[in-house]
């Protein structure tokens, strides 16, 4: 077994700040010199490094009991709350997760369509009302953003509190805000008048929301099949403190996530006019006229937005909504012919893995039909080079609903509106932890019913 290649000692030094504030240069520096799976740090701060598809491939095979999630570095719990299944390991992890994933049931994710497109042509209005008002250029990731949150906050709580989907994406404000902060303002500790007390209080009104919900959820059951937070309360296996961490942890890992997803395709999309026209063309003959009053969406209609979601699955490859996620080795293993030891903090990369040169032809090259018509062979090597969601038994429990939604959001945005960007190039700036254009998505907007 070979150790681990690492740079010089000087290198690191630059590029252990540099990952820190925007980790992709350096990892494609890694990758570029020393190869898709190599070292970085030492002693406690000991990492390991992987984009290499084939050594991915190595890892998610391994038992879930070779890593840990609850570990030092894991800085999510402060605000999830430690009772959350992403930062939990062994059987508490898996009875968490087991309640959640059965909350998930593939009928109540159908059940989900007809109201996810009717939200995306909530937000279409509410972006022509924003036009009206002024003529400056939009902040589509802004709209976009408040559209995933109306979803999640429907697909979680029912209807009965989403005319508090405001006050709900306001108390996940600040902690999104603060995770993004450099690490010595998210030292631990209990000073008042702070950024970290403040998140504090932000979680305890949170806590008070879900906290009633569940009260009524039992006093007063609805029956709505759809609500995850019903079926949640009336399954004994999670304690209220248990249930209200996941139900955070469901908005807060898939909030960001999904907006930042939608803001990539939507510049994707800008930049390229004849896809957005393929898309529109393909979602008028599916979908019918957004203003036509045909039978509601459902899960038939979705399976046949072919293109829409080959062209999810390409802005999901190349921008990735984490660039890195981590995980910490709880024994010594071995990946890619590399030792690594127990304690280092593995940090995989999706984003390596969606521009493998090996794994995909033309790596930057963005073409959705790219997954149009593959061979079984080339579909082996792609499944392990495009894991924006992760794989194996910690893979993203929000993964069918996330491609429900971008597919379907994509699909009914082309439908309605035209989009003129203010610059002819993909942004540059990226957020820290979730993979966002930090300047958002300005772009001039018309509206198709008026062209
Ligand atoms: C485009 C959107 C999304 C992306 C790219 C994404 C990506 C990921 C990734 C990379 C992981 C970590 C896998 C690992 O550590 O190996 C993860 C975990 C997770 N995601 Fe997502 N996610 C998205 C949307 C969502 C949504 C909508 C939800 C909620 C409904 C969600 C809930 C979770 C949860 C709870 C976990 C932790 C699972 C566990 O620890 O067992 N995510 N996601």
């Amino acid at each position: 077994m070979k150790k681990l290649p690492s740079p010089k000692i000087r290198d690191q030094v630059r590029m252990i700040p540099e990952m820190l504030r925007a980790p992709q240069p350096v990892l494609e520096e890694l990758e570029s010199t020393l190869g898709g799976v190599c070292g970085l740090g030492a002693g406690p701060m000991r990492m390991a490094v992987i984009g290499d598809p084939r050594a991915l491939r190595e890892m998610f095979a391994l038992p879930s009991t070779s890593f840990r999630w609850g570990h030092k570095f894991n800085v999510l719990g402060f605000v999830v709350g430690s009772g959350s299944m992403v930062v939990s390991d062994g059987d508490d992890h898996v009875r968490r997760r087991a309640s959640v994933q059965a909350a998930f049931s593939r009928r109540r994710l159908n059940d989900w369509i007809p109201m996810i497109v009717e939200q995306t042509d909530v937000a279409v209005e509410r972006i022509e009302a924003e036009a009206r008002e002024s003529n400056a250029p939009i902040d589509l990731y802004t709209s976009g953003r408040a559209l995933v949150l109306e979803v999640a906050v429907r697909a979680f709580f029912g209807e009965r509190i989403a005319s508090r989907a405001g006050d709900i994406g306001e108390l996940f404000r600040r902690p999104q805000a603060y995770l993004e902060s450099p690490a010595i303002r998210q030292l631990p500790h209990r000073l008042p008048f702070t950024r970290r007390s403040k998140v504090r209080a932000d979680r305890s009104r949170l806590d008070e929301i879900i906290d009633d919900e569940i009260k009524r959820c039992r006093t007063y059951p609805t029956g709505d099949p759809n609500d995850v937070l019903e079926a949640l309360a009336q399954d004994s296996k999670l304690s209220d403190a248990e249930i209200r961490d996941q139900v955070v942890t469901l908005i807060g890992a898939g909030y960001d996530t999904t907006a930042a997803s939608l803001a990539w395709m939507l510049w994707r999309g800008a930049l390229e006019p004849l896809m957005w026209g393929q898309l529109r063309e393909e979602a008028d003959s599916v979908l019918g006229h957004p203003t036509g009053s045909g039978a509601p969406i459902d899960h038939t209609q979705l399976a046949q937005l072919k293109f829409a979601e080959m062209f999810m699955h390409e802005v999901l490859r190349l921008h990735p909504a984490g660039v890195l996620a981590p995980r910490e080795a709880a024994t010594d293993i071995e990946i890619g012919g590399f030792k690594i030891k127990k304690g280092t903090l593995i940090l995989w990369s999706p984003h390596l893995a969606g521009r493998d040169p090996v794994a995909w032809a033309d790596p930057l090259r963005f073409d959705p039909l790219r997954f149009d018509g593959v061979t079984d062979e080339e579909r082996k090597v792609a499944d392990y080079a495009w894991v924006p969601f992760g794989r194996g038994q910690r893979n993203c429990i929000g993964l069918v609903l996330a491609q429900m939604e971008l597919t379907l959001m994509i699909a009914r945005l082309a439908q309605r509106i035209d989009l003129r960007p203010l610059a002819p190039l993909l942004p540059g700036p990226i957020g820290m932890v979730v993979n966002r254009p930090l300047g958002g998505v300005p772009m001039r907007v018309t509206f198709r019913d008026h062209l």
